[in-house]
């Protein structure tokens, strides 16, 4: 780690917390009020290694008069936000990676289709509550608020928070404060805020998967204090979140920017390749090969990638032809987008189980891969999405439809006799329609 500069009254702390033998200058006052006021904080910040190293309260919370969010307090100028640009001032690299991630990019999405669903299906205490919290808000000063900050944008730590100074994030998404341990960073549960739930079950399927199962049984193997923590060399009993989306192996260095290593983005309704995903899915392949030979990591992917593309094309696509032909058409019966059932079926389809259905497979999840998975995508493209789309009795929708049901070999199973099915899967002629989908690399 690169640290820049330590400030005068760095020294000034160190001070406060040596023996009283050797105090020289007067006890911070800082630490002597908020000891008593927040014994919490103080706590937490005398426990770290900010305070080994005596950075104190004002390191971080000292602000320039003219900054925005600035105020007075006791005697002093400070600000209660500590953006990525404050802590940029010891940790330059840190603050530069977080700068180029995709994270930092997470609070611009204030405006796109979920946010919309958030303020006319929900409200604006939800907006807030929910979304903001954790892709971040845009922090609103008030002039007449004691702490210059609008009480409808702080507290708020969400990831990509656009900050005053107008730098991207809060460091503090992942490091809580005011112990910013390196530690705790570490383990799966300082993404677990933001990385669960119906639309994208990291946590879950962490926990569901053999890694997950290594980690929870073998935490005290973990080397999690230490300061160097290269995989394959200060531990190797599991990977966590961090380890394969960040950390160091012997040949790479770790990074704050966790889309060094995403070769696909199963986001949106149709997975695509992002730029430059060769070198990524190397980045990520370094990471497997400290505890796994290259024909296991290669055969992972090889699955992994088939079972994208069978989403894609068996689903995806087809469905998202559907629902762009009946917007076209103006079948829809209300005017407004998320108006509609069948909006909200094929959003689920995509957003909620058809992203379930690629992170299981991702991040070896059977479960989240199929029962939570695709078993949800084919019984709702089936049974609901398909049914809510013949409803509106169009005859080109309809054509469509037929075709695809009795003319397309992934879906033609549907008017043949079971026996005659089970035959084909027995003979592997049902298991040939889908060999396209496995490709070398
Ligand atoms: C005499 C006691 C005292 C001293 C000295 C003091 N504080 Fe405070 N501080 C408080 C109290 C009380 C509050 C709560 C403010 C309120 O209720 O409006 C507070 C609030 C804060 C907040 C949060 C403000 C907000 O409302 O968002 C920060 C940050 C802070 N103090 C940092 C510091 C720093 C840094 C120093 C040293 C320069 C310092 N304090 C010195 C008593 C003190
Ligand atoms: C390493 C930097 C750092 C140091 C050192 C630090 N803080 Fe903070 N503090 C933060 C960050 C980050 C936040 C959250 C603000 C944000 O999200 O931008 C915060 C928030 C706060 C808040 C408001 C939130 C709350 O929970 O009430 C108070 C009060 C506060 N700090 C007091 C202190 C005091 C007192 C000290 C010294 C004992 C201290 N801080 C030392 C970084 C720091
Ligand atoms: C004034 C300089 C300074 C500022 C500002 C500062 N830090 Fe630090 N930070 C340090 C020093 C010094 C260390 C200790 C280095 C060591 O022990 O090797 C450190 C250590 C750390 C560590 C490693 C802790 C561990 O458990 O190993 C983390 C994480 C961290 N800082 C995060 C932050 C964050 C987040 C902010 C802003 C909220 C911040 N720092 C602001 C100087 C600073
Ligand atoms: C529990 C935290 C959380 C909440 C609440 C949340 N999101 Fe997200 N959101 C995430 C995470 C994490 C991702 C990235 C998932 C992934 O990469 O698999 C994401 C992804 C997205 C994306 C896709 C970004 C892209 O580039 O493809 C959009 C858009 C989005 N969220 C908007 C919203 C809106 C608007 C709301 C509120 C209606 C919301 N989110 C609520 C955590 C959350
Ligand atoms: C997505 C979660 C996340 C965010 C956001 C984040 N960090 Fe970290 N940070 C980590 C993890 C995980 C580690 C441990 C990396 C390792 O040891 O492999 C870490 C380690 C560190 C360290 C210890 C030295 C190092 O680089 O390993 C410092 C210092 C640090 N972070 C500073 C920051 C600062 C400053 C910010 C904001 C600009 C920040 N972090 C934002 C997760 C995060
Ligand atoms: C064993 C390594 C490993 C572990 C552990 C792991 N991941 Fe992943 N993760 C991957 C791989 C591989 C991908 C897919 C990369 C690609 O696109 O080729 C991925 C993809 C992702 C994505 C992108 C999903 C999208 O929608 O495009 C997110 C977000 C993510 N992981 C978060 C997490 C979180 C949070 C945890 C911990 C709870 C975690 N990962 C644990 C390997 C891992
Ligand atoms: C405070 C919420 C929050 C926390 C904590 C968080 N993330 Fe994220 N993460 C997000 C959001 C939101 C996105 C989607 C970003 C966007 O839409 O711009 C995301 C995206 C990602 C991606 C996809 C990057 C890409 O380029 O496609 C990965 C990988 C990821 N996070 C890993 C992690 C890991 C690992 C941790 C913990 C060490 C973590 N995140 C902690 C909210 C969070
Ligand atoms: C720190 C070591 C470590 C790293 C790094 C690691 N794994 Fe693993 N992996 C394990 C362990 C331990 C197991 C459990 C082995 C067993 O089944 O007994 C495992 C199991 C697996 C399995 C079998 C899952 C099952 O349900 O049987 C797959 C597939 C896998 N890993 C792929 C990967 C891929 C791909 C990566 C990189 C993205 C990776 N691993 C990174 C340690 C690691």
């Amino acid at each position: 780690m690169k640290v820049l500069w330590i400030t005068a009254t760095a020294a000034i702390v160190v001070a406060a917390v040596a023996p009283a033998a050797q105090q020289a200058a007067a006890p911070d006052p800082c630490i002597t009020c908020h000891r008593r006021q927040s014994p919490g904080i103080y706590e937490q910040w005398k426990g770290s290694k900010h305070a080994a190293a005596g950075i104190g309260c004002l390191d971080c919370h000292q602000a320039d008069p003219a900054d925005a969010d600035a105020f007075l307090h006791h005697g002093a100028t400070i600000a209660t936000l500590v953006t990525p640009k404050d802590c940029g001032g010891c940790h330059e690299q840190e603050a530069e990676q977080v700068r180029h991630s995709y994270h930092a990019t997470a609070g611009k999405i204030l405006d796109s289709q979920d946010a919309y669903l958030a303020h006319v299906a929900g409200g604006a205490p939800v907006a807030i509550q929910g979304c903001e919290s954790c892709h971040g808000t845009k922090v609103v000063v008030d002039p007449s608020s004691p702490d210059k900050l609008s009480k409808k944008s702080w507290p708020n730590s969400g990831i990509g928070r656009i900050n005053p100074d107008c730098s991207l994030g809060s460091c503090t998404a992942c490091h809580t404060r005011h112990a910013f341990s390196t530690a705790q960073a570490r383990q799966p549960e300082a993404c677990s805020k933001c990385h669960l739930g119906p639309d994208h079950p990291q946590k879950e399927i962490y926990e569901e998967s053999k890694h997950g199962n290594a980690f929870f049984t073998n935490i005290a193997k973990m080397n999690l204090d230490s300061d160097s923590w290269v995989v394959g060399v200060d531990y190797s009993a599991a990977p966590t979140c961090a380890t394969c989306h960040m950390g160091a192996t012997r040949t790479e260095a770790s990074t704050h920017d966790v889309g060094e290593r995403i070769a696909w983005t199963l986001r949106p309704p149709i997975s695509r390749y992002k730029p430059d995903h060769e070198r990524k899915r190397a980045n990520m392949k370094n990471v497997c090969s400290s505890c796994h030979e290259k024909p296991f990591v290669d055969g992972h992917f090889y699955q992994f990638d088939a079972t994208v593309r069978l989403y894609n094309e068996k689903f995806a696509e087809p469905a998202t032809h559907i629902m762009d032909m009946i917007r076209k058409k103006g079948l829809l019966e209300h005017k407004a987008a998320f108006s509609n059932p069948i909006e909200w079926t094929y959003w689920e389809l995509w957003h909620h189980e058809g992203r379930r259905a690629r992170h299981g497979a991702a991040m070896m999840g059977p479960d989240y891969t199929w029962w939570h998975g695709f078993y949800e995508v084919a019984q709702h493209f089936y049974f609901k999405f398909l049914p809510e789309a013949r409803a509106y009795n169009d005859p080109e929708v309809d054509a469509y439809i037929d075709q695809l049901l009795t003319k397309n070999p992934m879906h033609d199973w549907i008017d043949k006799d079971t026996a005659q099915l089970k035959q084909e899967i027995r003979s592997g002629e049902m298991q040939k329609t889908y060999d396209g989908m496995f490709k070398e690399e």
